[in-house]
């Protein structure tokens, strides 16, 4: 009589063999998947069907969310980054004859800054020839005037040139400002704002605005109670659609 052992290598063959069958088969019918449901022995399957109902409907419902999700998320996005793609053409606009201006005092000027929106659009720019006696900052050379802006560098109020004080003075906070815009008292975070001057025939005209930091170095514009000493002009960059210089 032999015993259960002497039939264990072959028992064991006939396993391995009937296994690779089975991967055969399976392999095959992975290439040769059939494209109708009742093929591949899909739970409630119908003949002639190639896609279960429910692998329709889970279909339709994602294919409905992703249009309703991207009705609300393009126009979002568009506004967001559309602008860093829209390029603001220069505007320059003559603000009075160039006897009008003196080098020791600063003349009120309106200058549009929005055409579309009326008197809302307007601007007063403080404007005064250029002194090399006080001008003497090298970024200021080959400037024919000087335009200051009278939106407060904290918040934006306007803020007003007092001749008597040689100030300007922003009565929201208690800004105070130097002949030269720059900051001498209260809580604004950089000098005020300029524009850029040149002489047109016998007008003056004033160009884009910049912002300045205490040493009057040039920047593309920034919003108020953005400081630019330091590590503010990177922590505060200028608006996508500003203005760049
Ligand atoms: S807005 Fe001018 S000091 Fe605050």
């Amino acid at each position: 009589m032999r015993c259960a052992h002497a039939f264990a290598p072959s028992r064991r063959r006939a396993e391995t063999r009937l296994d690779i069958v089975r991967l055969e088969v399976a392999d095959r019918r992975l290439k040769h998947k059939s494209k109708y449901t009742l093929d591949r022995g899909i739970p409630g399957a119908f003949e002639g069907e190639t896609i279960t109902r429910r692998r329709f409907m889970t279909g339709g419902a994602n294919a409905a969310g992703a249009v309703a999700t991207a009705a609300f998320a393009l126009p979002a996005l568009g506004f967001a980054i559309g602008p860093i793609f829209k390029s603001t053409p220069v505007h320059w606009e003559a603000v009075g004859a160039e006897s009008l201006f003196t080098e020791f005092n600063y003349v009120p000027v309106v200058l549009t800054l929005n055409p579309t929106i009326g008197e809302a659009g307007k601007t007063t720019v403080y404007v005064r020839k250029f002194n090399a006696a006080i001008d003497n900052d090298p970024y200021d050379k080959g400037t024919p005037y000087i335009a200051i802006t009278s939106r407060c560098a904290h918040l934006g109020c306007p803020v007003r040139w007092v001749d008597a004080a040689e100030r300007f003075i922003c009565p929201c906070h208690g800004g105070v400002y130097d002949l030269l815009g720059r900051p001498v008292g209260g809580p604004p975070v950089r000098p005020l704002d300029r524009f850029y001057t040149r002489v047109n025939g016998e007008q003056v005209e004033l160009g884009p605005r910049f912002s300045v930091n205490s040493e009057l170095r040039r920047f593309s514009p920034r919003d108020p109670g953005e400081p630019l000493d330091g590590i503010g002009q990177y922590l505060y960059p200028s608006r996508p659609g500003a203005q760049k210089l």
